[in-house]
């Protein structure tokens, strides 16, 4: 071997490696990179496609109490909604909070506590807090006079802007150079029924899809659709798409309505080389989901997958909160290319936020490696690491404490018999930021490191369906 390695051997190789990525013998791997904030979109994730628009801080879920400048008295929803609204309150609490659901820059729906809409249809021209759905009799209209900035409606034409410049070909041909070999692209359920999905979503991501995947064919990657947002939303948080943190999916028409999702995702990209896989949901919470539920949607899920790719890999993800991930192990959703797909954040826990680099970096070793052996062990579906940052609550780390951790990661998660996907290819933040961590050495990884890390040995193996593994040694 030691004969032919030399920069030929190396761009050979890695020619070779793409045809032959998920070998029978499971040693090659995904290594992903999910593009999040750009089909749906998450306002954390900058720049954002509701940069700059009118009353941007009025957007789905936004909590507003209203006071009458006249009388001095707050507006109110007695017992959290179900009855009249009355501007007779001293104090703000909870009966005076409402979430707003957006429908325009000036018109919007108040949502009680309860869950209620404030609405005017009533026949003594009172406002009650009584309407389950909202509609034109539910929408108010609220003029601000304290803006002093005002910048162009959101249009089509703002939409294609983001559409078309916070992704773009030439991000897939860094990945592709870089190591890459898939892309895990997030979609919400309203892509069905673009270009005209109903409000507030905005239309142009199923074409954005079709881009991402010619793109991904040009420049030898997979691409992973990920439903991350069902409709009513399966965990509450803005990037399932809730528009207020309700958590609605669980009930039988809408879950019926996500496996038409998953019917029309399998039907279009189905027989499209470039798909590795479809997941069926992401990060259904334990709390508000039940499990035979899940398991239920899965296996339906799997089946329609099947009817249109004997191949295409059916990622499940782990329920997050209070779940075991063992519990999708043993459920025997499917027969054949059935994923567990795991989140891995040393953050959003107040477990993480005192700790140090060192114990960071021992917490991969010594807890996640361990449970990622004892789900192999298993001998169940494939484990996927779907999402991991190179960002932890550790302030002020230097770059080398942050390759590091890097390092840890890639060590361990390398061991995730799928593979991993990193959250996420672009951030304003810049540790989120995929690309940022390669251009400024915070992780090391790269095609080139990774042919010419010792710990690897090459292998070229003969016969039918020849192709180069990359073996642990
Ligand atoms: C409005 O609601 C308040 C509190 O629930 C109640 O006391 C009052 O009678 C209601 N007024 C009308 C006109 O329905
Ligand atoms: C699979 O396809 C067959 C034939 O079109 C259909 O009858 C069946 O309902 C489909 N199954 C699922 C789970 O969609
Ligand atoms: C991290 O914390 C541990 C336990 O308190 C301590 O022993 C260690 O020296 C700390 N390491 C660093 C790099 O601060
Ligand atoms: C991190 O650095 C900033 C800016 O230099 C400083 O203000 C802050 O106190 C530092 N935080 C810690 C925890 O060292
Ligand atoms: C990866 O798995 C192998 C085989 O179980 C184990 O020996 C090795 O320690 C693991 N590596 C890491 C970094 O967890």
């Amino acid at each position: 071997m030691g004969g032919l390695a030399g920069p030929g051997f190396v761009l050979l190789s890695w020619v070779l490696f793409s045809p032959c990525l998920f070998s029978v013998d499971g040693l090659s791997k995904v290594r992903a990179v999910n593009l999040g904030g750009w089909l749906v979109v998450e306002g954390w994730i900058k720049p954002s496609l509701f940069d700059g628009i009118p009353n941007g801080d009025m957007l789905d879920g936004t909590q507003v109490q209203l006071r009458s400048v006249v009388l001095n008295k707050y507006v109110s929803a007695a017992n959290g909604g179900g009855s009249n609204v009355t501007v007779d309150r001293d104090v703000a609490s909870t009966w005076e909070t409402f979430r707003l659901w957006r429908v325009s820059e000036n018109e919007f729906q108040l949502r009680s506590l309860g869950g209620e809409f404030l609405t005017s249809n009533s026949e003594d021209g009172l406002i009650l807090a009584t309407a389950r759905e909202p509609l034109s009799t539910e929408t108010f209209y609220i003029e601000r006079n304290d803006e002093s900035v005002h910048i162009k409606l959101l249009n089509g034409g703002y939409v294609q802007e983001h559409r078309t410049s916070f992704i773009t070909a030439s991000d897939f041909d860094f990945l592709s150079r870089h190591g890459i070999n898939t892309v895990r692209i997030p979609v919400g359920w309203w892509i069905t029924q673009d270009p005209f999905p109903p409000s507030p979503f905005v239309g142009g991501s199923l074409a954005a899809l079709d881009l991402a995947f010619s793109w991904a064919q040009s420049y030898g990657l997979k691409c992973i659709i990920d439903l991350h947002a069902a409709p009513g939303s399966q965990n509450g948080m803005e990037h399932s798409a809730s528009r207020d943190g309700s958590v609605d999916w669980p009930s039988p028409e809408y879950v019926s309505q996500t496996l038409e999702v998953i019917d029309f995702l399998a039907t279009r990209y189905g027989g499209h080389p470039s798909l590795l896989g479809i997941e069926l949901l992401n990060e259904p919470s334990a709390a508000t989901v039940p499990l035979d539920v899940l398991v239920s949607y899965y296996t339906r899920g799997y089946q329609i997958v099947r009817n249109h790719s004997t191949t295409a890999y059916v990622i499940l993800c782990q329920r997050i909160g209070n779940a075991d991930p063992i519990e999708l192990f043993q459920a025997g959703i499917g027969l054949s290319n059935v994923v567990v797909d795991l989140h891995y954040y040393n953050l959003f826990d107040p477990y993480f936020a005192s700790m140090n680099s060192t114990q960071n970096i021992e917490f991969i070793y010594k807890n996640r490696a361990p449970q990622l052996q004892a789900l192999r062990d298993t001998n169940g579906p494939l484990l996927f690491i779907g999402e991991w940052v190179n960002e932890w609550d550790v302030q002020n780390a230097s770059q080398y404490e942050y390759q590091k951790f890097g390092r840890a990661q890639l060590d361990v998660y390398a061991n995730a018999t799928f593979g991993w996907s990193y959250w996420t290819l672009k951030n304003d933040r810049m540790h989120w930021d995929f690309e940022w961590n390669i251009r400024n050495k915070y992780l090391l990884f790269s095609a080139s490191s990774l042919l010419k890390t010792p710990s690897f040995l090459l292998l070229l193996a003969l016969g039918w369906g020849t192709c180069l593994t990359i073996m642990p040694r």
